[in-house]
């Protein structure tokens, strides 16, 4: 399937953006992909496909040749992305998990992405706000990779991402839905590659950092407003304070890792966890 090979030094650089410093790395500016996989064939479910990370991993493996089924509640985004050929625009809320796991059937990859995010102390969290993290985050894609297994286990091969986040690995005040959400991505992402692996099923987490997306902005704006200062003021001092690295992630680099793991070259790659998080975790 895939061609097991990566571009060699000069033709990564070529792909490369003029000026990939300023720029924030050679993604930034949406140049050639580096990553070689080949998912001609393949049936490529991406959740919260309309946005951000979502929408980054779904152009990708489109690009890689996978015939993608775009979930999401956005129909609008959708439809303009169906009708730019990347795939097949499945209106949905993943909270009506009925309606997850039948959307499932039949991938041959699933991409666990859609999330929401809400910041507050654990006093003042609102509960049903807490109970619907979950069940987006946690309850939705237990019930997407429930619907998709029986497929890949009988073709003997299958690949199923989960975007967790560093907060599926460590801890920050006033996210105790998102973490604990997390969380738990992580311990079911874990299970699901010691049943998958006798089946030729991966599955794996991906943990980034803060990544240039519309969950993300929405979180700097809320908190220059909170704390009167300047958004980028709340992106270097409060969002990247942890972080060696002193840029936002952009999502094309995500969907690179993602793209990497649902190919042939992954196979070994099973049940672990990958940080894409410029050593914000190292710490
Ligand atoms: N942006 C970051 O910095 C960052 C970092 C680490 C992990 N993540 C994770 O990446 C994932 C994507 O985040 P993003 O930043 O791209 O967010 P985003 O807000 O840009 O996109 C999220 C998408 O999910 C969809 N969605 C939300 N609720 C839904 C529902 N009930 N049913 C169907 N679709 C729904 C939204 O419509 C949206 O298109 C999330 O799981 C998030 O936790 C993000």
């Amino acid at each position: 399937m895939t061609t097991h090979e990566f571009l060699p030094g000069a033709a990564r650089q070529a792909a490369q953006s003029p000026s990939p410093e300023t720029a924030g790395g050679p993604h930034a500016a949406g140049a050639a992909h580096t990553t070689r996989v080949d998912l001609t064939g393949r049936t490529a479910l991406v959740t919260g496909a309309a946005s951000g990370i979502g929408r980054a991993c779904a152009l990708r493996l489109a690009d890689a040749g996978a015939s993608v089924r775009l979930v999401d509640l956005d129909g609008e985004a959708l439809g303009t992305l169906a009708e730019q050929g990347v795939g097949e625009a499945v209106v949905l809320d993943l909270t009506d998990l009925d309606a997850a796991e039948e959307a499932a059937r039949g991938a041959d990859i699933v991409v666990n992405n859609a999330g929401v995010q809400t910041v507050a102390p654990v006093q003042d969290f609102p509960p049903e706000r807490f109970s619907l993290i979950l069940r987006l985050m946690v309850e939705s894609p237990f019930r997407v990779v429930r619907g998709a297994l029986p497929h890949m286990y009988a073709r003997g091969w299958g690949r199923v991402v989960n975007i967790s986040s560093v907060h599926g690995l460590r801890a920050s005040a006033y996210k105790s839905a998102y973490v604990t959400a997390k969380h738990g991505l992580e311990g079911f992402s874990k299970v699901v590659a010691l049943e998958g692996a006798a089946h030729g099923v991966t599955s794996n987490c991906v943990n980034p950092g803060y990544v240039r997306t519309p969950l993300v902005e929405r979180q700097i704006a809320e908190q220059a407003a909170a704390h009167g200062i300047a958004e980028e003021r709340v992106v270097s001092e409060v969002l990247l304070a942890r972080t060696p690295l002193k840029r936002l992630i952009e999502p094309s680099e995500v969907a690179e890792l993602v793209a990497y793991l649902c190919g042939e070259d992954a196979s070994f790659v099973n049940g672990a966890s990958l940080p894409v998080d410029g050593a914000w975790s190292a710490s």
